[in-house]
């Protein structure tokens, strides 16, 4: 990542001497740092101790910047971020009310750069319906606002309002930039993303099915967005809701899930197949609720099935020059090794194998996963599904 100009305001509250924590943890990942402080900090940390971590003055009055008149504009300029941490209660307040009294809240009034706030104060303070009202405002606005953490505070209570690591805020900071790189580099690419189970009917209430969330495929529909796609999202029954801006395609059965595909695949450049689907179905469905005792109670007891489409595979055949198309391979075992051979047996340009079974995989906010393309196999650590979707969708792009 380039470095970075960070504008890093430092609040007067307990955790302003972990402020200096902040501007050394901004600093070991290669950025520039300098600190406007309110006058309260000031009591918390001397002002010389920014000045000497950041090798610039630590900037405090409106009034009396050197060389510099409008000091607030300047500031609020001259940066590609304004991180606010620790920001106290009366900073919040003042910025969702837009007062601009003193040098820290007048910058963030004439700031044109991306800000965001790491609220630390005591737990019934973060608690109060205000703060929690000015920071719903502030997000509702566009600052980025990292959650607090929890435990124990320094007066003694425990529990949400404490600062949080410094090398956590650091890795927010980190984690917006990579965001905001990656903004709008889809733009203009139509994304065509199977998600979830398909359910296969054995009668008219009756299914056979599988443990898909449909979380993996969510993530991804919602990172394509935040890149800048349009995206189409065919699902299968899940438990979420579809991320704004995607179109979604409700489908229940493999086959429907196949046609759902096939009428959108043409105009799609960019066929994601993260969907769970069942391999096989029951081969002959009735349309009424199969009896226990009844004559047919047989067909709840034996039932044969016959082998579903391969959506995966058929998008692969019919693939054109420039088209991309991915599969997931999810395995109890040899993962690598058979996600290897459904990128040849299928036709893909990449595969995300992962383990399942045995709590991975299905369900869960983490997964961990291999990216396997003809050039070689990435493997990834374990990681929340969103973050797992962006590193597919930049190697993705990279095709
Ligand atoms: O062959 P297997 O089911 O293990 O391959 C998994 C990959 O193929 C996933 O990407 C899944 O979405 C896709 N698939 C499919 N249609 C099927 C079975 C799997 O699109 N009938």
């Amino acid at each position: 990542m380039t470095a970075k100009r960070i504008l890093l305001g430092i609040s007067g509250g307990i955790a302003a001497y972990k402020g200096a924590e902040v501007l050394r943890a901004l600093q070991k990942r290669g950025h520039e740092v300098q600190v406007v402080m309110t006058q309260n900090a000031t009591e918390f940390v001397s002002p010389l101790t920014f000045a000497a971590l950041s090798h610039r003055e630590a900037l405090v009055e409106e009034f009396d910047c050197p060389g510099d008149p409008i000091p607030h504009i300047t500031l609020g300029q001259g940066c590609d971020l304004f991180l606010i941490a620790p920001a106290t209660a009366n900073v919040i307040g003042k910025m969702a009310a837009g007062i601009a009294d003193d040098l820290l809240t007048s910058t963030f009034i004439a700031c044109t750069a991306p800000v965001m706030v790491s609220p630390a104060m005591n737990v019934h303070m973060y608690e109060n319906a205000a703060v929690q009202e000015n920071l719903e405002t502030l997000r509702r606005r566009g600052v980025q606002v990292i959650d607090a953490a929890s435990g124990y505070q320094a007066c003694g209570d425990v529990g949400a309002g404490r600062f949080p690591e410094p090398e956590a805020i650091a890795e927010a900071v980190e984690e917006f930039f990579a965001r905001s790189a990656s903004a709008g580099c889809l733009a203009g690419k139509r994304v065509l993303i199977t998600a979830g189970p398909t359910v296969e009917p054995i009668d008219a209430v009756r299914f056979i099915s599988n443990y898909s969330s449909g979380k993996m495929g969510y993530a991804l529909a919602a990172e394509a967005l935040a890149r800048g796609a349009e995206v189409t999202l065919v699902s299968g029954p899940v438990a979420l809701e579809a991320p704004a801006g995607a179109q979604l395609v409700s489908v229940k059965t493999a086959r429907e899930m196949l046609a759902a595909c096939e009428e959108r695949f043409g105009d799609a450049n960019i066929f994601i197949a993260s969907a769970a689907v069942a391999d096989f179905r029951p081969e002959d469905p009735i349309d009424r609720k199969i009896k226990k005792g009844s004559a047919d109670e047989g067909r709840l007891k034996e039932i044969r099935f016959v082998e579903n489409p391969d959506i995966l595979a058929t998008m692969g055949a019919a693939k054109a020059p420039g088209q991309v198309v991915v599969g997931f391979a999810a395995e109890t075992d040899n993962v690598i090794e058979y996600g290897q051979g459904k990128l040849a047996s299928k036709q893909a340009d990449l595969i995300v194998a992962n383990q399942v079974g045995g709590g991975k995989g299905f369900g869960t906010d983490d997964n961990q996963a291999a990216l396997i393309t003809a050039s070689g196999v990435r493997s990834l650590p374990l990681m929340p599904k969103s973050q797992l979707a962006s590193e597919i969708l930049d190697e993705i792009e990279k095709f």
